[in-house]
């Protein structure tokens, strides 16, 4: 079948299509509703269909005899730890795991808060909690105690499970220390914390928390709980243009749907082949790619604690296909960047047989051409770009490798995945013509596996999602489609910002800014930055009267932001401006300062208090080299 075959009956009829690749997963009762509406009129997938994931994952791959077949490779370059699960003892693993969480009293419909750094015992803990179902929320171990107690506060979790530590390359972070602030911060409470010792650092456990190890070892094994198709098996936050973050939510039956159909369509995975998303756990590419995707397919997943470089060095990637024959390597531009960085030439590319590798997937943020370039030319491999998001789950756009390889363009993401009917919309909602830039946007329904709700706030997901353009789901990332349909994407028209492939809210930032007692007013945004692909940048009007140099107030911020938010946020410069351009109402007018940042020419909007101010700030950002250079 041609991708356009495929991707046309995807649109035409999206019943019949979807209820097709349904069949291939492993139900407890099939479904016989494909599609319907909630209560909230919100488009849902496979609503009567009663499964579990975590069968799906584990259980149903020993049934079918794959049971001695890797599920897991472990690799961990900072710890120099190297192990394997099979299905079998992954599943075992998981049952067993999933029985002390019951004995903590986690039933279905709980959440369970996930804090941990990338070892194969967070993936245990998600499977258990699926195994239940109950609710996940893995939270990213370079996120702060403040951001760890928001998402406690929001998802109510009657049981955290974090380790004693993460490393990061040379540094132990002790984890506990964080959740202990994070609980106190939190007016909601857990019942319990479970903590898995890690030898690198053993952490002091109190009354109501409880040790992994201990547990594991007098636990029961439990079987899967059975689940409506629609009832949620995660909550994944993602930053949106306010302080707070948004819930995701995602279902289990159209997940499980969704991405067994990119396992094969976009990836070209068959069971049994390796695959590797040098992601983490806590952000949507781990969930889908280094969990679920991969061990719905009875793949290999690749589980990997190490940077791309520095762990020990730039060959980190390609150690890692030749030791593990990894088939499809998907990870975030900006790891590209590195390794290129440290070894431009890919000398030490040609010290390890990548011969396994078949194609490099990227997404996170976009794909710079010359990034794509060097890569395609230095590994002599095929790379495909694919856009998707937190909201998603899975790819919007992409080159579905394994149902018809198109030729690719550097600056684009392919063409649209079937399921999703991608538009580019002007503010009037019409469609554009090929060429002309506008907000993307995805005609209803979504496929399955997208979001149906933000967690306990409805009316933001309409508000956020829904509202800019009736019948369509909105993206918030602008681009064009060219005469051939390929999509480009070339970046938010939001607040939010790409900091090497990790997604962050500079409203949220602005929040911590604006504490400062010195700070009058100010606004975060977004430069460029050629390692991290952009990096925040604080502008910063004092009070009257304040006296501070720009050198102390800087380093005063960058402690808040890490305090607050976490090292990930990656905020190392603030510059002290005599003014911010606003609009008569006193908005700050961010959408100008971030288009300065990106060297456009800036013409000076009549709504504009002080026209002045503009080539002021313009002159302040090139002389602090703010102003992207490379056009
Ligand atoms: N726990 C605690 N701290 C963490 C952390 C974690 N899980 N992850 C990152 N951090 C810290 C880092 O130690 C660093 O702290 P520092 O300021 O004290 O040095 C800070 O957060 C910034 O980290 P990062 O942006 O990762 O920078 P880096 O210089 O350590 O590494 C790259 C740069 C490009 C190698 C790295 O960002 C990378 O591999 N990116 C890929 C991103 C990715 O996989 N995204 C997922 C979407 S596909
Ligand atoms: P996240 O939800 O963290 O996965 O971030 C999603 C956002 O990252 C998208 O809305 C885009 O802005 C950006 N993004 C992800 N993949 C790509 C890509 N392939 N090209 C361009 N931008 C991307």
């Amino acid at each position: 079948m041609s991708y356009a075959e495929e991707y046309a009956r995807s649109i035409a009829t999206p019943d019949a299509f979807w209820q097709e690749k349904a069949e291939a997963l492993p139900w407890f009762k099939a479904p016989r509703t494909i599609l319907s509406k909630d209560d909230n009129g919100i488009h849902r997938w496979f609503s009567d269909g009663e499964m579990n994931t975590s069968y799906m994952a584990l259980d149903h791959h020993i049934k079918a005899g794959r049971g001695e077949q890797k599920a897991i490779i472990f690799d961990s370059p900072v710890t120099g730890t190297k192990t394997t699960y099979t299905y079998l003892a992954l599943r075992d693993e998981v049952a067993l795991f999933a029985g002390v969480l019951q004995q903590q009293g986690v039933v279905k419909g709980d959440r369970v808060v996930i804090y941990m750094p990338m070892i194969p015992q967070a993936i245990i803990a998600m499977l258990a909690v699926a195994r239940l179902g109950a609710i996940h929320s893995v939270v990213f171990g370079g996120f702060a105690s403040h951001e760890l107690a928001v998402r406690i506060e929001d998802a109510q979790p009657k049981v955290i499970v974090t380790a004693s530590c993460g490393i990061e390359v040379a540094k132990t972070i002790a984890y506990k220390p964080l959740v202990e602030e994070a609980i106190s911060l939190s007016s909601f409470k857990p019942e319990a914390c479970i903590v898995y010792q890690r030898e690198q650092l053993h952490a002091t456990l109190g009354d109501t928390d409880v040790d992994w190890d201990e547990a594991m070892a007098v636990a029961e094994p439990v079987a899967c709980t059975a689940v409506l198709a629609t009832d949620p098996l995660y909550i994944l936050y993602t930053s949106g243009t306010t302080g707070k973050p948004k819930g995701v939510v995602r279902d289990n039956g159209g997940h499980a749907v969704a991405l067994k159909y990119s396992m094969s369509a976009v990836y070209d995975m068959k069971p049994s082949d390796v695959f590797w998303a040098a992601s983490d756990v806590g952000w949507v590419v781990g969930h889908s790619y280094i969990v679920y995707g991969p061990l719905l397919q009875g793949c290999t997943t690749v589980v990997y604690e190490g940077k791309p470089v520095r762990t020990p060095d730039a060959g980190a990637f390609w150690r890692m296909v030749e030791e593990y024959k990894i088939k499809t390597l998907f990870a975030a531009p900006t790891a590209f960047r590195a390794i290129r960085k440290e070894d431009p030439d890919a000398n030490l590319i040609e010290q390890y047989d990548i011969s396994s590798l078949n194609t490099i997937f990227m997404a996170g943020e976009r794909l710079d051409p010359p990034t794509y370039l060097w890569t395609v030319e230095k590994t002599g491999k095929p790379v495909v770009d694919h856009w998707w998001q937190t909201e998603t789950g899975w790819a919007i756009c992409a080159n579905l490798t394994g149902i018809e390889s198109r030729p690719t363009k550097p600056g684009s993401s392919t063409l649209p995945v079937p399921g999703f009917n991608v538009q580019v919309l002007d503010p009037m909602g019409n469609t554009l013509p090929p060429g002309e830039q506008g907000a993307i946007a995805i005609k209803l329904p979504m496929p399955p596996g997208c979001l149906p709700t933000i967690w306990g706030d409805f009316d933001r997901f309409t508000q956020s999602y829904l509202k800019a353009y009736p019948n369509y789901y909105t993206s918030g990332d602008g681009g064009f489609k060219d005469e051939e349909g390929y999509v480009f994407i070339m970046g938010r028209t939001d607040d939010v910002i790409n900091v090497a492939g990790h997604r962050l809210s500079t409203g949220e930032m602005e929040e911590v800014v604006a504490a400062h007692p010195m700070v009058a007013e100010c606004s975060v945004i977004g430069v460029h930055d050629s390692l991290k692909g952009q990096i925040p940048v604080g502008l910063v009007l004092l009070k009257d009267g304040a006296q501070i140099s720009e050198e102390e107030l800087q380093k005063a911020l960058i402690g808040m932001v890490r305090k607050e938010i976490g090292p990930i946020a990656c905020f190392q410069r603030a510059v002290i401006v005599p003014r911010l351009p606003k609009t008569r109402s006193g908005k700050i007018l961010r959408k100008l300062l971030r288009q300065i940042a990106d060297n456009h020419e800036v013409a000076v909007p009549s709504t504009i208090d002080d026209p002045a101010s503009v080539p002021e700030i313009q002159s302040i950002m090139k002389q602090q080299g703010l102003v992207k250079s490379d056009r």
